[in-house]
């Protein structure tokens, strides 16, 4: 017999791990004992995390990232490998949606910004944790079903969700010699600060007052027969895809989606 964790001397990095399916995913990994590097630009919503990881026994390190800052994201992989020595999972999870209009009303700004945080982001922390990653590792870009199917006034995200799907597929063709998998969670729409909006309304609501909001149907924009879930449930995908053996699955979608994606 043996206490040992699924991911006990594991190390995972979690990006926008302050809130929503981040921190869901930090807090499953803690449970099943990974050591913990998490980023988000909320300094106090990562601590928040930290204090909970290091309940469950492992060590956290959190650094407060723009993602979209080359230097800063360079000096925060820098300072994971220094920390641990090496990475074994790395969850690209940080993203935003920015502009929320039509094509011919957007800020060329905005809608440029949330390209560079969903796509320059998750390669920089990835070409710069590349070398430290250890053969066997997992890479999990966090990716979504607007990324295989347009709908109206959110081109930037939609295009940048697209430029992932196919950043999953160069790198697991470019890292399957070293035996890293590369795969895309798309979680299907999940009760949080994103999906509720609340950049926009400058609220910060809970998961179970989005769940509440929305109890009898999920927001418009998904089909009647679509469900929201609590971002542990994402959690739960994401401990799976991190515990696949080697030689698993490799440039492929995982999702808990309930309507067909692509
Ligand atoms: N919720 C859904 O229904 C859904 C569906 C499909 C896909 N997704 C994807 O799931 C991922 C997580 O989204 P969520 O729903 O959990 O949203 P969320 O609750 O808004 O969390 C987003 C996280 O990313 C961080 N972040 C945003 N911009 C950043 C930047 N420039 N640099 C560093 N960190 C940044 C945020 O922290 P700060 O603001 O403090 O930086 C926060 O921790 C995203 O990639 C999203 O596209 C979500």
């Amino acid at each position: 017999m043996t206490d040992e964790k699924q991911l006990s001397g594991k190390i995972a990095v979690v990006t926008g791990a302050g809130r929503g399916l981040g921190r869901s995913i930090a807090i499953a990994y803690a449970g099943a004992g990974a050591d913990l590097a998490i980023c988000s630009r909320t300094r106090a919503e990562l601590d928040a995390v930290k204090l909970e990881a290091e309940a469950l026994g492992v060590h956290c390190l959190v650094a407060a990232v723009d993602l979209s800052d080359p230097d800063a994201t360079k000096s925060f992989c820098d300072s994971i490998l220094a920390e641990f020595g090496k990475v074994d999972i790395v969850v690209n999870n940080a993203g935003a949606e920015l502009e929320i209009r039509p094509i011919a009303d957007s800020d060329p700004d905005r809608w440029w910004k949330t390209v560079e945080i969903n796509v320059r982001g998750p390669y920089l922390v990835t070409r710069f944790l590349l070398e430290g990653i250890a053969d066997g590792g997992k890479i999990i870009n966090v990716t979504s079903g607007m990324g295989k199917r347009a709908g109206n006034d959110n081109s930037a995200y939609h295009i940048s969700k697209a430029a992932i799907n196919m950043f999953t597929n160069a790198l697991a063709n470019e890292l399957w010699q070293r035996k890293i998998d590369v795969n895309n969670l798309i979680p299907g729409p999940v009760a949080t600060g994103m999906l509720n909006r609340d950049a926009v309304t400058g609220k910060k609501s809970t998961p179970d007052e989005i769940l509440e909001k929305f109890a009898k149907n999920p927001p418009e924009r998904f089909p009647p027969w679509e469900r929201l879930k609590h971002p542990d449930e994402i959690g739960e995908l994401a401990l799976y895809m991190a515990t696949r053996p080697i030689g698993g699955p490799n440039g492929q979608d995982f999702s808990i989606a309930r309507r067909p994606l692509g």
